[in-house]
C-alpha cells in the first residue's frame, strides 16, 4: 500500500490551532504521515475561521487556489479536500455549491468523526454539536513543545449580536477535571511546563471533578499548579461577568497562575455595550480590573476592540479612547466591525468604511503607544523567561515573561525549556532584546 499523507492549514483562534492538532492525530493514527507541501497530500484539510468576512472570504480563494493545484497533479492521484472549522459549520453546504470540489465537510464539534467519514466516503456531518463524543474519540500525542494549548470550555451562551461563535461552536460546554488532568499528564511525558487553558469563555468553566461535582476555573487551575513540572499557568478568553472573586483570588494565591489576563471589553461606550448585548456596563469593568488589582497588584491586561459598530458616533468613540487611556492595556486587538450572516447586528444600518478605518487607525496608534510605554519601563530590568523556541537568527532563543511579552536573547547553550534570568536591553518591533545575566 502507498504511503497517504495529509496537509493541514488552521485559520482564526488558538482553539483552531489547538483543534488542528487534534486532527492531525486523528490521521497520524489512521496511518496517514504529513505532507511539508499542499501538492505531496492526499488529503487536504482547511481548517476554517468565520469570525470576519475577510477570513471566509481567504478560504474562498485558497480553495480556487488548491483547484489550480489538483489540475496539475497526475490523473490518477486520489486527492481529497476537507472543510473544517467553523466556515464549515455555519456555510459549508453554500460552499459545497459554490466548490464542487470539496469532498468532506466536518464542524468544530464533530472533526473527530472524520476518519470514519472517509472510510465510508459521507461527506456531511456538520450540523452536529457533540462536544462530549468528540473528547472522548480524540487521540492526544506526546508534544515536543515546551508550552500547550489545551481547550477546557467551548462553545458560547452568551450571543453578542455581531458574533458567530455561538452558531459555529454551540452552547458553552466544559470538559470533566479528570479528562483535561490525563490529557496534561500525556504533555506531561514530553516535558511541557506552560499549559494555556482555552476556552471561548474560559472564565465561565464548570466542569465536574472526580466525584460528579461542579467546580469552577480556579479549582482547575490550583489542581493544575499540583503538578509538579508544569511551572506556569495561563487561561484565554475570560468575559468581563464572568471574572469570578475565586479566580482573581487565584493570581493573588497561586503563583503559577501569570499575572496577565486577557479581557475583551470591545466598546468604552456603555450605548454601543448595550446595542452589542455585552451584558455589561464600563463602570463594572472597571470595578473588575480594580479588585483585580487589589489582589494582584502587577496585572498585565490586554483585551480586544470593535470599531464601527453599528450607530457608533463620535461621541461613543471618544469614550473608548479615553478609556484605553485610563487602563493602560500593555497589548489589546482591533478589529474593523464585519456584519456577519445570521447576526443580529447585520441588519442594523452599517457607518461608513473611511470612518471605520479612520477610528482604527487612532486607536491602534493609541494602543501602540501604550504597548510601547509597557515594554520600555523593563529596559534595565531583570525578568524571568521560560524559553520556548529558536528563533530566526544564529543561536537566538525565544521565550516568554510572566507577563506575556516576547522575549529575545543570544547564547551558545540551548535555552529551550529553560526558565532564566534576563536582563531587558532594548525594545525593539514590540518584543523585547535581553541578555542572559548570571
Ligand atoms: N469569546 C471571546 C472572543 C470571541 S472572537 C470574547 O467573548 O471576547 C475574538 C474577537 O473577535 C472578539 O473579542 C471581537 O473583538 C472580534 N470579533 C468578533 N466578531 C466580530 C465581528 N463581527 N467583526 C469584527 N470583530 C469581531
Ligand atoms: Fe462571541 Fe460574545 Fe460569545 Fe465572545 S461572548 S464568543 S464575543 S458571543
Ligand atoms: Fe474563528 Fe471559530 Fe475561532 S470563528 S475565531 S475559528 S471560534
Amino acid at each position: 500500500m502507498t504511503e497517504k499523507k495529509f496537509f493541514i492549514k488552521s485559520y482564526g483562534c488558538q482553539m483552531n490551532v489547538y483543534d488542528s492538532n487534534q486532527i492531525k492525530n486523528l490521521l497520524l493514527n489512521e496511518g496517514y504521515n504529513e505532507a511539508l507541501l499542499e501538492k505531496d497530500a492526499d488529503l487536504i484539510v482547511l481548517n476554517t475561521c468565520h469570525i470576519r468576512e475577510k477570513a471566509s472570504e481567504k478560504v474562498h480563494s485558497d480553495i480556487g487556489r488548491i483547484n489550480k493545484l489538483k489540475k496539475t497533479m497526475s490523473q490518477n492521484k486520489n486527492y481529497s479536500l476537507v472543510l473544517a472549522g467553523c466556515v464549515a459549520q455555519a456555510e459549508g453546504e453554500e460552499f459545497k455549491k459554490r466548490s464542487p470540489s470539496i469532498d468532506y465537510i466536518v464542524g468544530p464539534q464533530s472533526y473527530h468523526k472524520l476518519p470514519d467519514m472517509i472510510n465510508k466516503n459521507e461527506y456531511n456531518i456538520a450540523d452536529d454539536f457533540l462536544q462530549n463524543d468528540k473528547f472522548n474519540n480524540l487521540v492526544f500525542k506526546n508534544s515536543n513543545t515546551v508550552s500547550e494549548f489545551i481547550s477546557v470550555q467551548e462553545g458560547c451562551d452568551k450571543f453578542c449580536t455581531f458574533c458567530v461563535v455561538p452558531y459555529t461552536r454551540g452552547s458553552e460546554y466544559s470538559r470533566s477535571i479528570d479528562d483535561i488532568l490525563n490529557e496534561i499528564k500525556i504533555y506531561m511525558q514530553s516535558g511541557i511546563q506552560e499549559i494555556i487553558l482555552l476556552g471561548q469563555n474560559v472564565n465561565a468553566f464548570h466542569g465536574i471533578n472526580s466525584i460528579g461535582k461542579e467546580v469552577d476555573l480556579s479549582f482547575l487551575i490550583n489542581k493544575i499548579a499540583e503538578l509538579e513540572k508544569i511551572k506556569r499557568i495561563r487561561y484565554m478568553t475570560s468575559h468581563p461577568i464572568d471574572m469570578t472573586d475565586s479566580l482573581m483570588k487565584c493570581h493573588r494565591d497561586n503563583e503559577k497562575l501569570m499575572p496577565f489576563l486577557h479581557l475583551p471589553i470591545q466598546s468604552g461606550s456603555d450605548h454601543i455595550l448595550k446595542k452589542m448585548n455585552r451584558k455589561h456596563t464600563v463602570q463594572e469593568y472597571y470595578k473588575v480590573i480594580e479588585k483585580l488589582k487589589g489582589y494582584r497588584s502587577d496585572m498585565a491586561l490586554s483585551s480586544d476592540f470593535i470599531v464601527g459598530f453599528p450607530g457608533e458616533t463620535d461621541e461613543d468613540f471618544d469614550k473608548t479612547m479615553r478609556f484605553i487611556e485610563n487602563i493602560k492595556f500593555v497589548i489589546a486587538y482591533s478589529f474593523i466591525y464585519s456584519p456577519r450572516p445570521g447576526t443580529p447586528a447585520a441588519k442594523l444600518e452599517q457607518i461608513s468604511n473611511p470612518i471605520k478605518k479612520a477610528r482604527l487607525a487612532a486607536l491602534q496608534s493609541l494602543l501602540k503607544k501604550q504597548q510601547k510605554e509597557y515594554n520600555d519601563s523593563f529596559l534595565n530590568k531583570k525578568i524571568e523567561i521560560l524559553f520556548e523556541k529558536k528563533g530566526r537568527y544564529k543561536n537566538q532563543y525565544i521565550g516568554r515573561s510572566i507577563y506575556n511579552q516576547s522575549v529575545h536573547v543570544k547564547s551558545n547553550l540551548n535555552l529551550i525549556g529553560s526558565l532564566k534570568k534576563v536582563k531587558i536591553s532594548s525594545n525593539t518591533n514590540f518584543s523585547l532584546e535581553g541578555k542572559m545575566y548570571e
